[in-house]
């Protein structure tokens, strides 16, 4: 984005909703505060993003499998998770003007006001940002979306829409770990729709009360079963190579680490350069309860920085409630951990307790709990550790928008000023691909060549056809939607087959074969 606009996000969103990526949900009927639309743009960036995840995280590798659960399930694992005890927002209402909003918010809220006076109390953060009128005491607000399942509504009845994909692939561990055949260390993959009632949903589409994410869990061995398998647990202090293939003796700060290079190369694929986001490691008094670790990806928005995706060690939190709510073994068997146990003789298996013991005391764990942990270890039993990394699909969007958002001043050849307007997308998110122009529309010659490349093209990626328009108007039309290559059938084209490709960043033209330009295309798209 240019520096100038650095601090708005208005042109952006008159871009998107003038050239289709982005409506509020319900216009019509007034809009809903905190959904959005995506238009025919806007859903086509949307299956590229997912479909870049899923290619990456997924299809690209031989240790992830994918799931696509139901986003009603039973209300007991959010019992399990926490979400129903936990999730929740400090709530609190302006007494004079009666408007809702975030505690935790306000402060926010008055950093973006700095150029409107506050009446009555500019410096206060519990006095309403808007009219400055006495703010109720905050209240506990659950963020969970609640209905009713059945046609009774009765509170037994009561379910939720999940507010977040990861616990789907949790309460369906044991069924995929038997159908896939996979082991630990494995992975299970979804995308899908997650629900937040926020209760100030703000920032354009950054925080939506309906959103869609892309969560992994990736599962681990504890490292006492690595160090059982292999003698020793690989650290980061050992400078492990993460851009190597993986290691079965890495303990989980080094998968951890791991993840977020990965998800670092990830957004480097899709267009974020390493230089335009931050890594925060969190401190461990903001770690989540069920954190060991957590890396967040933050990008500098028009609205500040903000988290874009979260990288958790999770450690073994989930599946242990899981088994505890529902009854249900979460244990893995591993037999290679089950063999290099037989080896340990008595006076080994005592040491190995015993300083297992210590180091789950010094942690405020139970010492008759670390018995039994390392008895199951023993027997080639554990319940594994995860490592989540977890995206949301509308912020990465955002960002990949914010990014690739630039007006230029062009200044042709008589010195005219003009703007501009460009989506400067990777080719691998870019809503369209390819746009074919014949030059001149009358020309049945030309038409008919830009046909039949149309139509080949069109089993392949997303192309569009313009025949509108002086040819200059027709790239500034598509530099806008953010389409890489233009291609203008012309007289030559006729005479030998080539035709010219405009590059939308360099606005260079070159003249090519359909092959040559084929070529060039797959090598931009593909991971
Ligand atoms: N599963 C983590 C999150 O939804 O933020």
């Amino acid at each position: 984005m240019a520096e100038e606009n650095k601090s708005s996000l208005d042109p952006l969103a008159a871009l998107c909703k003038r050239r289709g990526f982005i409506y509020h949900s319900s216009e019509i009927y007034g809009g809903m505060p905190g959904f959005w639309d995506y238009g025919p743009l806007g859903c086509e960036l949307k299956q590229n993003v997912k479909q870049a995840w899923w290619q990456f995280t997924v299809r690209g590798r031989e240790d992830v499998a994918g799931l696509d659960a139901t986003i009603i399930m039973h209300p007991r694992i959010w019992k399990a998770s926490g979400h129903l005890d936990t999730f929740a927002d400090p709530m609190t209402m302006c007494k004079e003007c009666k408007k809702l909003m975030r505690a935790d918010q306000i402060a926010d809220i008055l950093a973006e006001q700095k150029k409107k006076p506050v009446p009555h109390n500019p410096e206060g953060t519990l006095s309403c940002p808007y009219c400055g009128g006495e703010m109720t005491e905050p209240k506990p607000f659950n963020l969970m979306f609640k209905t009713v399942v059945g046609p009774i509504d009765d509170p037994s009845n009561v379910a939720y829409l999940r507010p977040e994909t990861a616990q789907a692939i949790f309460a369906q561990f044991q069924n995929v770990t038997s159908t896939s055949r996979m082991a630990v260390p494995y992975g299970i993959a979804q995308m899908g729709k997650s629900f937040r009632n926020e209760v100030t949903p703000r920032n354009y589409t950054f925080r939506s009360r309906e959103f869609e994410q892309m969560e992994l869990e990736f599962f681990i061995r504890p490292d006492e079963a690595v160090e059982i398998l292999h003698g020793r647990v690989v650290t980061l202090a050992d400078n492990p190579d993460l851009n190597g293939p993986v290691q079965d003796d890495w303990g989980w700060e080094v998968w951890h680490k791991y993840w977020v290079e990965q998800r670092k190369k990830f957004l480097n694929a899709v267009g974020l350069p390493t230089e335009h986001f931050v890594e925060y490691w969190q401190k461990p008094d903001e770690l989540a309860h069920y954190a060991r670790a957590c890396v967040d990806i933050e990008y500098d928005f028009p609205f500040g920085r903000q988290e874009l995706e979260g990288i958790a060690a999770r450690s073994d939190f989930d599946l242990s409630q899981h088994q505890k709510w529902s009854g249900e073994s979460q244990m893995v068997f591993d037999d290679p951990l089950k063999q290099a146990a037989k080896k340990m003789d008595e006076n080994a298996k005592a040491a190995f307790i015993e300083k297992v013991q210590a180091d789950w005391v010094r942690r405020g764990k139970d010492v008759e709990a670390a018995r039994k942990f390392c008895l199951n270890l023993f027997d080639g039993k554990y319940i594994p550790h995860v490592i989540e990394p977890s995206a949301g699909v509308d912020r990465l969007m955002l960002a990949l928008l914010c990014e690739a958002y630039e007006e230029q001043k062009l200044v042709d050849e008589k010195g005219k000023e003009d703007i501009r307007t460009v989506l400067h997308f990777s080719p691998k998110v870019a809503p369209i691909k390819v746009a074919i122009f014949p030059l001149i529309k009358k020309d049945p010659d030309q038409d008919r060549i830009a046909r039949e490349i149309f139509t080949k093209l069109q089993k392949k990626v997303n192309v569009m056809w313009d025949v509108s328009g002086a040819i200059g108007r027709r790239y500034r039309r598509q530099d806008e939607a953010g389409t890489p290559w233009c291609i203008t059938i012309d007289a030559q084209t006729v005479a030998d087959g080539t035709f010219t490709v405009r590059e939308r960043d360099s606005m260079q033209q070159k003249r090519m074969t359909y092959p040559e330009f084929l070529a060039m295309m797959y090598d931009a798209l593909e991971f």
